[in-house]
C-alpha cells in the first residue's frame, strides 16, 4: 500500500507521516530531506544553487540513503549522517532554488519510485500524488495556515536553541510555499484524487487519527 501525503513547508507532514508509518508498520520516507541533502551538497562543495550541472555531477559523484536508528530515521550523505546539517537556515532557504532545477527532481524522482517498489510506504513531500506516485492508494493534502506554520517551527526552532523572528518566519514560510508553487516542474498541487486536511486547528493526535481514519476506509 502506499500513502503519498503532501503539503506546504511546516505544514506537519513529516511528524504525521511518520507516527502514521509507525503505527502501520509500513516504510517513511522523507523526499524533503533528500532535496536537502543535495542544497546540502552544493554548499559543502562551493557550488552555485542554481548550477545544475555541476549539482548533478555532485549528486551522481555520492549517495544519498536513509538508515533506521533507535531514534528514527537518519539522513546520510555517504558515510556522514547530515539529519541536523540539512535542518539549518541556511538549506531552508536555499532548497527550494535546488529542488526548482529538473534534473535534480529526475534523479530524485527516479530514486523514490525505487524505493516505494511494491512495499508498504509513506511519502511525505510535495509532488508524491502528483508525480512520484501517481496511483498511490490514497493521497492526502495537509495544509495549515501560514500563521500556524510559522508558530510551530517558532517553537521547533526554541527548542533546538535556534533564534528566530516570528514574523522573519512568516516571510520565509510564505515566499518558500510561492517558490514551490510556481516553480515549472512538479509545483506543489493538489492531486485532483487527494484528499485535503487542514490542521490549523489540530493538534497531532488529532490529525493521525483524522488520516488513519481515511487510511482505514481504502484497506
Ligand atoms: O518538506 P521540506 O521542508 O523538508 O522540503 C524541503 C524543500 O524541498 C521544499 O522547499 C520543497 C522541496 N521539495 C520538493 O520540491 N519536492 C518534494 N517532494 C519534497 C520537497
Amino acid at each position: 500500500m502506499q500513502i503519498a501525503i503532501d503539503g506546504p513547508a511546516s505544514a506537519g507532514k513529516s511528524t504525521i507521516a511518520k507516527l502514521i508509518a509507525k503505527n502501520l508498520n509500513f516504510v517513511y520516507c522523507d523526499t524533503g530531506a533528500m532535496y536537502r541533502t543535495v542544497t546540502l551538497l552544493a554548499k559543502k562543495h562551493n557550488i552555485d544553487y542554481g548550477d545544475s550541472s555541476n549539482i548533478l555531477k555532485l549528486m551522481n559523484e555520492h549517495k544519498i540513503h536513509f538508515i533506521n536508528k533507535t531514534d528514527g530515521q537518519h539522513v546520510m550523505l555517504d558515510d556522514e549522517d547530515v539529519s541536523d546539517a540539512i535542518r539549518t537556515e541556511e538549506i531552508t532557504n536555499n532548497v527550494s532554488q535546488v529542488s526548482a532545477i529538473k534534473e535534480v527532481r529526475t534523479e530524485l524522482v527516479e530514486m523514490q519510485r525505487q524505493m516505494a517498489g511494491d512495499i508498504n510506504i509513506v511519502m511525505d513531500g510535495r509532488d508524491i500524488g502528483t508525480t512520484v506516485l501517481p496511483d498511490a492508494d490514497v493521497k492526502i493534502f495537509l495544509i495549515a495556515s501560514v500563521a500556524v506554520r510559522a508558530e510551530r517551527r517558532y517553537k521547533e526552532n526554541i527548542e533546538r536553541g535556534i533564534d528566530t523572528s516570528l514574523d522573519v518566519l512568516k516571510d520565509e514560510i510564505a515566499a518558500r510555499d510561492y517558490k514551490d508553487s510556481h516553480r515549472k516542474i512538479s509545483p506543489l498541487k493538489k492531486a485532483d484524487d487527494a484528499i485535503e486536511v487542514d490542521s490549523s486547528n489540530m493538534n497531532i493526535e488529532q490529525v493521525v487519527e483524522q488520516i488513519t481514519k481515511i487510511i482505514n476506509q481504502k484497506k
